[in-house]
């Protein structure tokens, strides 16, 4: 493993390196948005040169689909595609049934749909995005820019009855803008501190007027795994009630730490 990774990146890049396993020729594969999300299309990008892997990725995000290319992941769009094999995508916190808070990187709503249209979706994380309970990450909400102001006052609102800690609104800023996303809508994000009932307010969240979607992932993913800094990877599957631990040795060629940014 590359000395000059920090451990936060070696977990990530082990992480993506394990799940990258789960892909075969022939598949369609989803591909996340996000630092972890790019390790694992770098690797892909890998598995494509150097083994002649075939298979077509839908991009969850203008980034993304920019990296695949640069590093020779073949994409399409899920309009062309319809329906893929798997996902392999990131997340800011998982729970023990592996319920999700996504949208830290501003593209949760490509990342839904694209997961929700997959046979399978694995999350990959290290260790730190594990929680007892969802909410300590500001839970993010993709509203059109139309009226944001009414909506934001109707979520406030509709948190009263949730079973939330604390109830801040905030509207995620790209300096002294409001973040446009690559559906031009905005992000709110939902500082709660603690969610006790996740799957309710998924429902309620988008029940209101405005609200395009949630980052509430409930019932979409299948499989975490687990990166650590010293290598260690835990896959972790709630369908088949298993849990296994392997350990990442590897020499990645140069090429896949050459464009870091994310
Ligand atoms: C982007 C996401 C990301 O998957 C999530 O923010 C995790 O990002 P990272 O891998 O950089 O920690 O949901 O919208």
């Amino acid at each position: 493993m590359p000395a000059d990774l920090s451990p936060i990146d070696k977990a990530k890049f082990v992480a993506a390196k394990r799940a990258v396993d789960f892909v075969q020729s022939g598949m369609k594969v989803g591909l996340g948005t996000g630092s972890t999300a790019a390790w694992m299309v770098r690797c892909l990008g890998e598995r494509v040169r150097e083994e002649g892997l075939k298979i077509i990725g839908v991009p969850t995000s203008s980034r993304t689909a920019e990296l695949a290319r640069a590093v020779g992941v073949p994409v399409s769009s899920l309009d062309d595609v319809k329906w893929l094999d798997l996902t392999i995508d990131g997340a800011d916190e998982f729970d023990l049934n592996l319920a999700l808070i996504k949208g830290g990187g501003a593209a949760l709503l490509q990342e839904k749909i694209v997961a929700t249209a997959s046979d399978q979706m694995i999350v990959i994380a290290d260790a730190a995005k594990e929680v007892a309970q969802l909410g300590a990450f500001p839970l993010p909400v993709e509203v059109i820019p139309f009226g944001w102001q009414t909506t934001k006052a109707l979520i406030e609102e509709t948190l009263v009855s949730m079973d939330v800690l604390n109830r801040d609104v905030t509207l995620r800023m790209n300096g002294d803008r409001p973040l446009i996303t690559d559906e031009s809508n905005y992000i709110m994000d939902l500082h709660l501190k603690r969610i006790g009932n996740p799957r309710q307010l998924a429902l309620v969240l988008n029940q209101i007027p405005g609200v395009v979607e949630n980052g509430l992932f409930i019932d979409i993913c299948d499989v975490v795994i687990i990166g650590h800094a010293d290598g260690r990877v835990t896959v972790r599957d709630i369908n088949a009630g298993s849990e296994s631990d392997d350990r990442i040795d590897f020499a990645p060629p140069d090429n896949i730490f050459s464009d870091m940014g994310d």
